[in-house]
């Protein structure tokens, strides 16, 4: 039973306990003892006093020392990570991995990053009347942040928030999603074995409902980091009141393909681009927008591809594509197909479902209104749609209420700018997918997509707060 670690102390004895299975097999992984009201509240006060007494004091080289030392713990211990996301997500043994080298340059990042939180002088005789004057702008700690993490990725995206946190300078309540929270158990002791003193970061056991949202309410906490789905997001918006959020939601992400792309390199990267993980990352690639004249043979060799991907057992080397988190999601991703298709849509490849595996599934014949083009689809379902002219497309793909991350794919600069000035997204990348993401990037949506970014250097500004202090400078008699 792994609990709720609360200043060094784990608390794994209760009544309420939820497993941790294997989404792949359905095989137990672990259980979980769920956090009692009281208990969180002690995490919280733990957490603001370790935050006056310990967190305010300690030099940023001392931080950035634990954050390096953090990294190259995970390093030594990757395989075993890798696992654990395997075993508790169902994500590809590859992929794993390759979570597990992001996480460690995310800590490597912030390392750098504690040692380069500056100020600012302001020219204060700027303003009539400000002569003689000095203004100074220091970047300080928020305090305690809480930060609620998804389980797509359990390793990584709990990292973007708590490495930039501790390099800023804060305490943290970490509660993982309850799918998986072995690896996030497993986190919390490196960050302890890496020298980060108790109380810093308070790991919390629990669901949304019972944990999240009174630690998003709780008068202690300064700022909230959020990533998961928009209903959630709106939720901790509402609820938040004048602490800081930062939020990172959905995404249907458009991908534009121009009569000039390169063909092979767009479909190879596009198959990963939307089925990676299932489907289930924020800037997954959703909708495919392809120029009529280039239409069928994209099509054609795109769903080749798809075919040939293997779909299964997640702890097999060969595997590319495994399960979805649960039989409820797949079943959830499953009707939104039928629905699809019982309005006119086709099933180019996929649509099956066994338990919770969902086979990557090409739909064409889509319209806008359909689930699976207008909301976030967050499954290994992709769209392919054929468009005529450039302003067509650009209005095809900002038709939304989310704007995260795009993808265009063209050899004309002058139009690739054009382009990417136009779209309403976070970010846009050319010649690349809108999936690919790099971790010292500026990451984070317009629109629905949320608020505030990520990329560690951005994530350590969010969770600093400025002060300004002035002087007056006695002048000589
Ligand atoms: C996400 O799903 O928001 C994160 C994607 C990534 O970090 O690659």
């Amino acid at each position: 039973m792994l609990g709720s670690i609360i200043n060094g102390k784990e608390y794994n004895e209760t009544k309420d306990s939820l497993p941790v299975n294997n989404p792949y097999n359905g095989e137990k992984v672990s259980e979980i003892a769920l956090a009692s009201k009281e208990l969180l509240d002690e995490a919280v006060n733990n957490s603001y006093d370790t935050f006056h007494a310990v967190m305010k004091k300690m030099p940023a080289h001392q931080r950035s020392d634990i954050l390096r030392k953090t990294a190259d713990l995970l390093e030594n211990k990757a395989e075993e990570f890798a696992q654990s996301i395997m075993n508790e997500a169902g994500k590809p043994i590859k992929s794993a991995r390759g979570e597990v080298r992001r996480s460690i340059q995310v800590l490597r990042f912030a390392s750098e990053q504690a040692k380069h939180i500056t100020g600012e002088v302001i020219p204060m005789d700027a303003a009539i009347g400000g002569e003689g004057r000095l203004g100074l702008v220091k970047r300080i700690p928020l305090g305690v942040v809480a930060a609620i993490t998804p389980f797509n990725f359990p390793l990584n995206l709990s990292l973007h928030k708590l490495a930039p946190a501790i390099a800023a300078g804060n305490t943290i309540i970490f509660k993982p999603a309850e799918k998986t929270p072995v690896t996030a158990y497993m986190l919390t002791k490196l960050f302890s074995e890496a020298g980060l003193p108790d109380g810093v970061l308070n790991l919390v056991m629990g669901t949304g409902k019972d944990v999240g949202e009174p630690l998003v309410q709780h008068d202690k906490i300064h700022k909230v980091s959020f990533t998961g789905s928009l209903p959630v997001g709106k939720s901790i918006r509402k609820s938040a009141g004048f602490k800081k959020v930062t939020l990172e939601l959905g995404s249907n992400s458009p991908n534009i393909l121009f009569d000039d792309a390169n063909i092979d390199e767009a479909v190879k990267h596009l198959v990963k681009g939307a089925f990676a993980f299932s489907g289930q990352v924020c800037i997954s690639a959703q909708r495919i927008y392809v120029h009529k004249s280039i239409h069928d043979t994209f099509l054609e060799k795109y769903i080749k591809q798809t075919e040939a991907l293997t779909v299964g057992d997640p702890s097999s080397e060969d595997t590319d594509i495994g399960p979805m988190i649960s039989e409820e999601e797949a079943k959830r991703a499953k009707q939104w197909i039928d629905d699809a298709v019982e309005n006119g849509a086709t099933i180019a490849t996929g649509g099956e479902r066994d338990g919770t595996i969902l086979k990557p599934t090409i739909m064409t014949d889509v319209k806008s209104n359909m689930k699976i083009i207008a909301e976030e689809v967050f499954a290994p379902i992709v769209s392919v749609i054929p468009f005529e002219g450039e302003e067509e497309v650009v209005d095809y793909a900002n038709d939304s209420i989310y704007g995260l991350q795009a993808g265009v794919f063209t050899k004309d600069l002058d139009r690739a700018l054009r382009v990417a000035d136009k779209l309403e997204m976070g970010g846009v990348w050319i010649n690349e997918i809108s999936t690919y993401r790099q971790d010292n990037h500026p990451y984070g949506g317009v629109k629905q997509s949320g608020i505030g970014k990520e990329g560690v250097k951005y994530a350590v500004e969010d969770m600093t707060e400025m002060k300004f202090i002035g002087f007056r400078l006695e002048q000589p008699e």
